[in-house]
């Protein structure tokens, strides 16, 4: 069977589903500072870290391996929780288990003893929705991600990008106003990679959900964002907020004109002081 991810695929049924009703600031992170105990002493993960999502925002995290966007996505799911500072999602404490909030975490951890449909349906098992239009839509988000026909496999038997475009089905099968979602696609190959992101910048467009998005690649955030968090490492700290007004739809044309590669520069360039830039 084939990895490719139609053209066509749409998202009808989330099309439909209700304006998200959130408060302008949806998401406020501030001066949030985390550190992990292990063995070895110690490890300060993030330092001082603040910034906002307003409603209807895509924000990326972008930063080298190790500078905490992972730590701070799963602090505002309310997964982990931090030493000071204060993170409000839609005006509330960060705590796990929202109906308004969801995460896809950075390694997919689905159920093996589950099929990939009964995987993609538990958030909505668990909140108890209605099992037949939760059923529909999953079945337009397994078309959406390219799992048609794998509906009832089992876990062990996708691929790990199979696996990432999954769990992402499972974070949109209960249509979360806030979704939180790391590297989702880094798995995948560039191809099917450019195609998941051009279906989320066009989703994002009808539906306006606020997106945390955390990513290496630059060029990935510069396309899907309203704004570029810089986090740089030991501790993760962030050294810079840069806005992305970039008219949309960034088509490829868009997306090599002067001024995205001016913006990708510049992030890149922030990385100057602290090892090196990710991608
Ligand atoms: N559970 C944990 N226990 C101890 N240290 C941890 C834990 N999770 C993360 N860390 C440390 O916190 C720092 C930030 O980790 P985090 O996973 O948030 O980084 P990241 O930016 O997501 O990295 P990557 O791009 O590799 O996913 C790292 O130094 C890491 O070693
Ligand atoms: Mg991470």
């Amino acid at each position: 069977m084939t990895e490719e991810v139609p053209a066509s695929a749409t998202m009808a049924t989330l099309e439909d589903s209700a304006t998200p009703r959130l408060p302008h600031r949806a998401v406020a992170v501030r001066s949030v500072n985390k550190s992990y105990a292990t063995n070895t002493g110690n490890v300060e993960a993030v330092r001082d870290v603040s910034f906002d999502v307003l409603r209807g925002q895509v924000v990326s995290l972008v930063g080298p391996s190790g500078c905490g966007k992972s730590t701070v996505l799963k602090m505002i799911a309310g997964l982990i929780p931090f030493d000071s500072g204060s993170i409000e999602v839609a005006d509330s404490p960060a705590a796990a288990g929202r109906r308004d909030c969801g995460i896809m975490l950075q390694s997919p951890v689905l159920l093996p003893w589950r099929t990939v449909l009964e995987n993609v349906m538990l958030p909505a098992q668990i909140m108890g929705l209605n099992k037949a239009e939760a059923e529909a839509r999953a079945k337009s988000l397994f078309e959406l991600v390219g799992l048609q026909g794998f509906e009832h496999s089992r876990v062990w038997e996708l691929s790990g990008g199979m696996q990432q475009r999954a769990s992402l089905a499972r974070l949109l099968v209960f249509e979360p106003e806030i979704l939180l979602m790391d590297e989702p696609f880094s798995a995948l190959d560039e191809f099917t990679r450019e195609r998941l992101d051009s279906e989320l910048a066009r989703l994002q467009t009808r539906l306006h959900r606020t997106i945390v998005y955390v990513t290496h690649n630059i060029p990935e955030a510069v396309m899907l964002s309203d704004t570029v968090v810089v986090m740089t490492p030991r501790p993760g700290q962030v050294v810079a907020r840069t806005p992305i007004e970039l008219p949309r739809p960034r088509t490829r044309e868009v997306m090599a004109g002067p001024e995205a590669q001016a913006l990708i520069l510049g992030i890149r360039e922030a990385f100057d002081d602290d090892g090196g830039a990710p991608e």
